[in-house]
């Protein structure tokens, strides 16, 4: 059963029994800037699951477009979506556990025809802020699940909340045995062996957990239920993947057909992100350094990374945008009308990041030259890996280019060096990098955070060539060592000391990611010992300003930091300058 047909079914089955269809809200959540996307059918239905009125009435169903931004790393496994859909129907104060129950069971069994021994449940198990779910474990064994395959789990597992405040319950989870062999004597629904997948997922939304962690029962009892659409399409097709479905499909084939080198996750992560940009565009998104702008920008350029790592030209990817919206128009017809725009900036973007691509074969060239003048031509690993990491070109185009200009590349030094790498980071080992920072007091976050804006300053009144050399902070003030070849003027001085008070006065937020290491630097990032941190890195962005490795503490916005003075400006070694500041 193809994805839409599955979709439809589930409209029309909630609509008999008196649901009324509603439209999906946009991926970007409208009047709402505390989250940077939809990720949940329950999302835009906050205000009447907490007791507002629904104009179409106590009972909804709809599909929900939505994305997923925390598991962007793994995209390229064999399950891991950014966007998906999610297909819900909602009771606001109207029916509960039995009819929710007894209503999914109907579905999945009548509709979809899954066999009844496919069928495993989980409910909530009980503790001091609920009491065990004994009524969804009755309804369960009512429609004929039989008690060995009901199980029961804790908050962990069976219980719903979209972040840390608001509407929540216990859930009753539906999973469908593959028919995997168990992986252990113990194995269960819990396991994530992949024998058991999770199919839906039914809230009992009758609380609310407020900031402090209180719970209060809300005004009416609700039901919120989720059901991963392109998840069923997969097991109903008998896939293992998503990516085998019709939605993916003929991108993952032409994909195949370009590629000289052949890396399925690579395959997987240009469909992926190429259908999850083209969502975000289509519902108003544009790349940028910000917010949801910055995780498009992430998503396209981890594609296009892909898409070299592939050896596919990107000259073809107008192409391959369009093999991509083809297998969605049947399901989404809107996005013809954005057709153009949507393929406008997704290749606009392309150019962009070829820049910084292209930076990455200067840095090739050059070290071509250095070999080529002392009478070499081995490439060393060092170099080949230096390039991977750095500017995301796979091991294989830099041997072809090496080949193109009569060199030899040293893949064995590359393999032990990638073995290493890949070695720490499954040891995930995150060094943190703390800037000298020997104590971290409310003194020395601020000294930390004033740190990366004088280091932006620097290179705003200085040039490009500044780069952090090393950095020393106290509670009383901040030492910081930059590469710069003379001694500062009383005018520079002057104007770098008035340019971080500006971004002080601009009282810009503070915000941290996490991302791969590689994708941190082709976004910029200034790193000082690039060697010193894990395949993980935590990165500090402050506004346009300033975007930083860095493991923290920094301050929640710049206007905490009070007045910035510099107090000294002396050599520190050859090429290299100390500042000495405070904060008054
Ligand atoms: N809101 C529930 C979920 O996202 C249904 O799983």
């Amino acid at each position: 059963m193809k994805a839409i047909e599955i979709r439809n079914k589930y409209l029309r089955f909630f609509e008999k029994h008196g649901h009324t269809i509603i439209p999906s809200a946009p991926v970007i959540p409208e009047n709402d800037p505390s989250v940077l996307f939809t990720t949940a059918g329950m999302h835009p239905l906050v205000p009447y699951l907490l007791g507002q009125k629904h104009p179409a009435g106590t009972r909804l169903t709809d599909y929900q477009k939505c994305i997923r931004t925390n598991d962007i790393d793994e995209v390229g496994d064999n399950r891991h979506l950014t966007y998906f859909e999610m297909l819900g129907n909602w009771s606001l104060g109207d029916y509960f556990k039995e009819e929710s129950i007894a209503m999914s069971y109907e579905f999945l069994t009548k509709e979809l025809g899954i066999p009844n021994e496919k069928i495993s449940v989980t409910c909530f198990a009980g503790d001091e802020d609920c009491q065990k779910d004994t009524v969804s474990f009755t309804c369960w064994r009512n429609v004929g699940i039989p008690e060995d395959r009901i199980y029961f789990y804790g908050k962990e597992d069976n219980w719903w909340i979209a972040g840390e405040e608001g509407p929540c319950g216990p859930d009753t989870e539906i999973f469908y045995d593959t028919g995997k062999p168990k992986c252990s004597e113990t194995c269960q629904p819990s396991c994530n062996c992949g024998k058991y997948v999770e199919i839906w997922n039914n809230v009992f939304m009758e609380f609310y957990k407020d900031k402090e962690g209180k719970y209060t029962k809300l005004k009416q009892r609700n039901v919120d239920t989720g059901l991963g659409l392109e998840r069923m399409a997969m097991l109903l097709q008998g896939k293992e993947t998503p990516f085998e479905i019709e939605i993916f499909a003929p991108i993952m084939e032409k994909l195949e057909v370009l590629q000289k080198y052949d890396f399925i996750e690579s395959r997987r992560i240009i469909a992926e992100h190429l259908r999850s940009s083209i969502m975000i565009i289509q519902d108003g998104g544009r790349p940028s350094n910000v917010d949801r702008g910055y995780i498009l920008r992430r998503l396209l350029r981890r594609a296009i990374r892909h898409m070299n790592k592939l050896g596919i030209s990107l000259d073809t990817l107008a192409d391959i945008i369009d093999i991509s919206m083809n297998a969605l128009i049947e399901m989404y017809p809107e996005l013809n009308a954005n057709r153009g725009i949507i393929k406008q900036v997704i290749i606009q973007e392309k150019d962009k990041f070829i820049r910084t691509l292209q930076n990455g074969e200067r840095e090739f060239e050059k070290e071509v030259k250095k070999l080529r003048a002392s009478g070499k031509n081995m490439i060393e690993g060092k170099t080949v890996f230096n390039l991977y990491e750095t500017y995301g070109f796979p091991k294989e185009m830099t041997e072809e280019l090496a080949k193109e200009q009569g060199m030899e590349v040293d893949t064995k030094q590359f393999e032990q060096l990638f073995k290493e790498h890949q070695d720490k980071s499954r040891q995930g080992s995150e060094v943190k990098f703390k800037g000298g920072l020997a104590s971290t007091g409310e003194m020395e976050t601020k000294y930390h955070t004033a740190t990366h804006l004088l280091n932006a300053a620097l290179k705003q009144v200085l040039g490009e060539h500044v780069h952090q050399k090393g950095s020393n902070i106290t509670a009383e003030r901040l030492r910081f060592d930059f590469s710069h070849g003379a001694k500062m003027t009383e005018e520079e001085k002057q104007k770098v000391e008035a340019l971080v008070n500006a971004y002080i006065a601009m009282d810009i937020p503070v915000e941290k990611f996490e991302m791969p290491k590689e994708e941190a630097l082709t976004l910029g990032a200034e790193a000082m010992f690039i060697e010193k941190y894990g395949d993980i890195v935590t990165i500090y962005k402050i506004g346009d300003v300033s975007l930083e490795f860095c493991g923290g503490p920094h301050v929640a916005k710049t206007g905490e930091l009070g007045h910035f003075k510099i107090k000294k400006e002396e050599a520190s070694s050859a090429g290299v300058r100390r500042i000495k500041a405070i904060l008054e």
